[in-house]
């Protein structure tokens, strides 16, 4: 059995057929970004093993690239090398910086870009990007002295930054997430004073432990580690760098592996970050048969591998509002999974989802229920009927990568081939998604 391309863009997806095998996943995008970022305004040499070799950390890489910043080719299984050119170092770009695909990209380069006293930066980005709320950055940019403007009234890209001196602050984020909270605490760096963000809820933490290994200023405290104060005037550091792989990616494999029957997977080296795990939160409420094993720590953040098998009866589930921060990314995988629970599904309080790469509530139901899942929208969720066969259809990732391999998943359990559009979307994240979905059928 075998996905073939039908045309550059089209797949054809057979039903069927157990994964099983062993599977290593591309370095945590996240985590990539940051070591890009971070390393380039670091004094010195930064290595980084594991780097993403995908589309969205290339296109942080070529913004940083077009500031003067050095970084050698990312490939697959080659150590970057980041030439850091310190805090004050990167120069005013000849063009406007393209950010592709790449929310974390834009939000968090405008953090970095406010404070460069003098210099003029326009950021773009492609259709999606273009579309995403940005406003939710400026705006407490702005609290600290930022000049950012934009299209609807500075709340779309193009967005153009004139650098100024910035004024530490104590802000409130509005919602929880990560680029918000990063995009601060990089602005936080060159501020004449202290700046504290509080978050609603805690969003992951990378740039927080890698700002700290970096040498910044940084402390963590308040409930549950939601209040991060920054002090300026830290030099920070290179560093040499281990990504571990991105849980956001063995997501579908762990799904997989419990939906489909008679699979076995073993995800290797999986980053486990604490405010990442919520995937397994749920997998567990849902009965999965999910062992966590060989775990370490590498280069400051959990890491082990996750070997899974197929349950023939999988529990319905609930998510809520305090869970999304920690499965933000795997809301569309796990409602391909809910389709397989014994009952109904809820997911609430994931709003969050309309201003993705696409809105990933509206698009997951319409390819879903094409499959002839039984699902209902609401504004802020989805609820799931378990049980009501999916057959094979014409489905369209609609231009998101999470879309597309979630729906690759869902496919192998429906009747009949499928025809996936915009299949190649895959590849912002997670290059070699369909030569190991191919591997993991054999
Ligand atoms: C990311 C944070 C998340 C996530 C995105 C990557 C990051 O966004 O959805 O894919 O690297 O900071 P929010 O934290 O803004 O929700």
């Amino acid at each position: 059995m075998s996905a073939t391309s039908s045309n550059k863009n089209s797949r054809n997806l057979q039903e069927g057929g157990r994964l099983l095998g062993k599977v290593r996943v591309p370095g945590d995008k996240s985590i990539s970004h940051r070591a890009l970022l971070f390393g380039s305004i670091a004094e010195g040499l930064t290595t980084v093993e594991g780097l993403l070799p995908a589309e969205d950390p290339e296109s942080t890489a070529s913004c940083l690239r077009s500031m003067g910043v050095q970084i050698s080719p990312i490939k697959k299984g080659e150590v970057v090398h980041i030439n850091g050119v310190g805090l004050d170092g990167l120069k005013e770009p000849k063009n406007v910086l393209d950010c592709g695909n790449s929310g974390t990209t834009m939000r968090l380069l405008l953090g970095l870009l406010v404070g460069r006293v003098g210099r003029h930066f326009v950021l773009t980005g492609d259709e999606s990007l273009s579309k995403r709320p940005m406003q939710r950055v400026g705006q407490p940019l702005k609290l600290m002295g930022a000049q950012v403007r934009g299209r609807s009234n500075g709340n779309q890209a193009p967005l153009s930054i004139v650098g100024q001196q910035l004024h530490g602050a104590i802000i409130g984020t509005p919602v929880a997430s990560a680029q918000i909270k990063s995009a601060i605490l990089l602005a936080a760096l060159t501020a004449d004073s202290s700046t504290t963000v509080i978050e609603p809820a805690l969003s992951r933490d990378h740039s927080e432990r890698m700002l700290k290994a970096f040498g910044a200023n940084l402390t963590v405290g308040g409930e549950m580690g939601r209040h991060i104060n920054v002090l300026p005037g830290a030099t920070l550091k290179g560093q040499s760098i281990v990504v571990p792989g991105d849980i956001s990616s063995a997501a579908f494999w762990l799904v997989a592996g419990s939906i489909i029957p008679g699979s076995q997977i073993t995800v290797e080296n999986v980053g486990l970050n604490p405010t990442r795990t919520g995937i397994l939160e749920i997998l567990r409420k849902m009965q999965a048969n999910l062992e966590i094993i060989n775990k370490r720590d590498v280069a400051g953040e959990p890491v082990g591998d996750i070997r899974v098998r197929h349950v023939a009866q999988l529990m319905p589930f609930r998510i809520d509002a305090e869970i999304i921060p920690r499965l933000v990314d795997e809301v569309p995988i796990l409602s391909v999974a809910a389709c397989f629970c014994n009952g109904i599904s809820h997911i609430t309080g994931a709003s969050e989802l309309r201003v993705k790469e696409t809105d990933r509530l509206a698009v997951m139901a319409r390819q879903l229920t094409a499959m002839g899942a039984k699902l209902e929208e609401h504004p802020d969720g989805l609820t799931i009927h378990g049980g009501a066969p999916l057959q094979g259809a014409e489905i369209d990732s609609e231009t998101d990568h999470r879309v597309a391999m979630s729906l690759a998943i869902a496919s192998l359990m429906a009747k009949g081939d499928s025809l996936l559009s915009r299949s190649e979307a895959a590849a912002v994240s997670y290059p070699d998604f369909w030569s190991d979905f191919e591997r993991l059928r054999s």
